[in-house]
């Protein structure tokens, strides 16, 4: 089965879940982080190459103060269990404006990705206040400031640029929780992906919805905008 080299993740539908057990929203976040655990080793499992989690985008920071805290308290007790992953050949990628983390959580993403950088078997990318209108125009003040030759300029040097450098383009896009969108994940890298969505919320999506969602990439044709 042909399998995607790099699968991005839109992991929706935390809050609903907890709402339809009559929970706090933070407690639907809390077991979205174990399903993104078990997700990710299934990937890796799998033989996939590359996965990209959107675990928070720019624009959640609209939400109330309380539930994003509650984000951040996890995102930093994931890094604090990060050996498990070391020993696994995992290579950890952190994408996004990190500039809005504090400085102790920024340090233990470096180390993690350095502790990790030479692995490679399985690349888990974390898109942590990640908006791809941010990463575009990140990426265009850079090109300025760092006075970039247009000449040479092409889409596979500008990617250079973005947060993803060195990621192949997503090939396939699952997003859970049941909206058909992409709100603001990989813009620029998603431009041919396949794109899959389920109702299912993020904490109940398994092994079984994974293998469904990789047999239905497996049977598109894929034409690239040839013939
Ligand atoms: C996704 O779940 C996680 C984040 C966006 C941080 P939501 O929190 O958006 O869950 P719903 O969509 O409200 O159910
Ligand atoms: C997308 O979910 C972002 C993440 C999963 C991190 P949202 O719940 O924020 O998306 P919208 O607001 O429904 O588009
Ligand atoms: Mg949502």
């Amino acid at each position: 089965m042909i399998l995607p080299t790099h699968i991005g993740f839109i992991m929706d539908g935390n809050g609903r879940w907890a709402k339809k057990r009559g929970l706090p929203r933070k407690l639907g976040h809390r077991e979205g982080a174990k399903a993104f655990k078990k997700c990710a080793d299934y990937c890796r499992e799998l033989g996939i190459q590359h996965a990209t989690f959107y675990a928070f985008s720019t624009e959640n920071q609209k939400r109330p103060s309380d539930e994003v805290e509650a984000l951040l308290r996890l995102f930093d007790e994931y890094l604090d269990d990060i050996r498990e992953m070391k020993s696994k050949n995992v290579r950890l990628r952190f994408i996004g404006d990190l500039s809005f983390f504090s400085d102790k959580t920024r340090e233990k993403m470096l180390e993690a990705e350095n502790a990790t950088a030479k692995n490679t078997g399985f690349t888990c990318c974390l898109a942590l206040n990640y908006g791809g209108r941010d990463e575009i125009l990140h990426a265009v003040r850079r090109l300025v400031t760092e006075g970039c030759n247009l000449s040479a300029l092409d889409e596979s040097a500008f990617g250079d640029f973005l947060y993803t450098k060195g990621l192949p383009d997503v090939d396939l896009i699952v997003r859970t929780g049941g909206e058909q969108r992409l709100s603001n994940f990989l813009i620029w890298q998603a431009a041919y992906a396949e794109y899959y969505y389920t109702d299912t919320f993020f904490p109940d999506f398994g092994k079984k919805e994974l293998d469904k969602a990789l047999a239905e990439f497996a049977e598109r044709n894929r034409r690239f905008g040839g013939l």
